[in-house]
Formats: structure tokens, C-alpha cells, sequence
């Protein structure tokens, strides 16, 4: 039995660019719009819940009224000669409503809601089906705390990175897809790829990547890079 080669793709806000979800840092991004102190902080939320849950709320909603891009499409077609793994930087679902089967969410999801004492713990963290309402101020968690997004804010541990950081150090290819590299540790993942893997990265625009790693870069958005990257690797062949 042919083992398929293991791919691990990166994702970050970029990806969804094309399904109508803003960017974070791009000019007309959400932080231009909605400061980040105030929407993406515990203290945020601790000062202002309403303005928090309204804020996810209809971010949520904007959720369900988008579909996956022909960027998250091709990376499921990806699936059948590779071993693929997703890690993505972002809240949405697309990834999953394209079809993808391997993906862990390091920011948390805008589809769950937890505790706001313990935003981690698993027995926590529920899945709210598309039609139910989401949290508002006064509703509780089973530890009798108020209901919060469960998202990972800033200055918050990254409960995933771990996991992350293991899949990432058995890549036989690693790929970042719409990501400006500015938040850590996501962006210290790179520092995780094994020396002998092939490194790409898609993006319209220049990205630091703070590493001298060999990287071939495509500079394109998501649909298009996608494309060109199943035909490089096609041609590459998948047994190299
Ligand atoms: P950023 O908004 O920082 O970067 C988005 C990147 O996507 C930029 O490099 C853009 O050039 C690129 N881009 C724009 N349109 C694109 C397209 N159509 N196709 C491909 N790339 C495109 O977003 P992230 O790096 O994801 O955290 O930001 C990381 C984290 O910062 C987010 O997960 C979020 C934020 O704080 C949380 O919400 C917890």
C-alpha cells in the first residue's frame, strides 16, 4: 500500500475572502470597523456583553448567508492523493461545509458557545444547530457563568496549539492560504515544518514570513492559488 504524503495547510482570514468574510488587517477589515479591544478582549466582553454577543451574533449569522469558496472546494479535492490536514486561524465553517474531513480550529468557532469561566473546558463548549438563537446576556452555562463566544480572544492561551504544532511537524508539504502572519503562535507554526518539506504559500499580497525557509509563493487569492497549487503538485507527482 502506497502511503499518501502528509499536507497540512494553514489557513487565515484570506481564505474566506471570497465568500464575503472580511479580513482582520486588510484596509476595510473588521479591526478598522469593530476595535479590537472592545470586540475580541475578555475585558471587551467583561465591559460591554451585549455589544460582544451582538457582535458575534451577526457575525454568525453573515455565516450561514455565505457558502465555502472554490478555494475550500479544492482543498477537499486535494484529499483524494493526500493526507490532508487543515489548521485554520479562523472562526467560520467553511471548511467543513466544503467538505474537508481534517480540521482544527485554533481561534475557536463561531457555531459554539461556552462558559465564560472556564472558556476551555470541553463540557462546556456546545454546538448551536444553524436555527437556534445565540447567547444573550443573562443565559448560563452549566457552571452557572454567563454564556460566551467561543473564541479565542487575545491575550488568551491557544488550547490547540499543540495538536497544531504535532501535525505540523510530520508535513511532507505545508501550505499557507490567506494569512498575514502577524499572530502568534499560529504564525510560529512555520517554525514546526520539517526541513525537507516543500513549503507554499498563496497570497495576493507580500507576506513577511519571518523565516528564511525556502518558500515558493504564489501570489494569488485563495480560488486561483488553490488551482495552481493541485496542478504543481500534479505535476510534481504525488510519490516524489
Ligand atoms: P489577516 O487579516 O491578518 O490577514 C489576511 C491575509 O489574507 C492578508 O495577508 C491578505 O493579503 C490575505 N488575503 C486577502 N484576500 C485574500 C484572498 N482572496 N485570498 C487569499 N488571501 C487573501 O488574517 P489572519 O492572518 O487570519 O483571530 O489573522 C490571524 C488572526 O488575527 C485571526 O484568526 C483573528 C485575528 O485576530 C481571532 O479572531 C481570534
Amino acid at each position: 500500500m502506497i502511503m499518501k504524503k502528509h499536507l497540512v495547510v494553514l489557513t487565515g482570514a484570506g481564505m474566506s475572502a471570497e465568500s464575503g468574510f472580511s479580513t482582520f488587517r486588510d484596509a476595510g477589515g473588521l479591526w478598522d470597523r469593530y476595535p479590537v479591544e472592545k470586540v475580541a478582549t475578555p475585558e471587551g466582553f467583561e465591559e460591554d456583553p451585549n455589544l460582544v454577543l451582538g457582535f458575534y451574533r451577526n457575525l454568525r449569522n453573515r455565516l450561514y448567508a455565505a457558502a465555502p469558496n472554490a478555494g475550500h472546494l479544492g482543498l477537499v479535492e486535494l484529499e483524494k492523493d493526500f493526507d490532508v490536514d487543515i489548521i485554520t486561524q479562523n472562526v467560520d465553517n467553511f471548511h467543513e461545509r466544503a467538505g474537508s474531513r481534517k480540521v482544527l480550529h485554533l481561534h475557536g468557532e463561531l457555531t459554539k458557545i461556552c462558559s465564560s469561566r472556564s472558556p476551555d473546558d470541553p463540557k462546556m463548549i456546545r454546538e448551536l444547530p444553524p436555527d437556534a438563537p445565540y447567547a444573550k446576556v443573562g443565559d448560563l452555562a452549566p457552571d452557572g457563568s454567563q454564556l460566551r463566544p467561543f473564541i479565542v480572544w487575545f491575550g488568551e492561551a491557544v488550547p490547540e496549539i499543540e495538536k497544531a504544532a504535532s501535525i505540523v511537524r510530520s508535513a511532507d508539504i505545508f501550505v499557507v492560504i490567506g494569512s498575514s502572519l502577524n499572530v502568534y503562535p499560529a504564525a510560529g507554526l512555520l517554525g514546526e515544518v520539517p526541513k525537507n518539506a516543500k513549503i507554499y504559500l498563496i497570497d495576493p499580497k507580500p507576506v513577511d514570513t519571518h523565516t528564511r525557509l525556502p518558500i515558493t509563493v504564489f501570489r494569488e487569492k485563495a480560488s486561483s492559488g488553490v488551482r495552481r497549487l493541485i496542478e504543481t503538485l500534479r505535476t510534481a507527482g504525488t510519490s516524489d
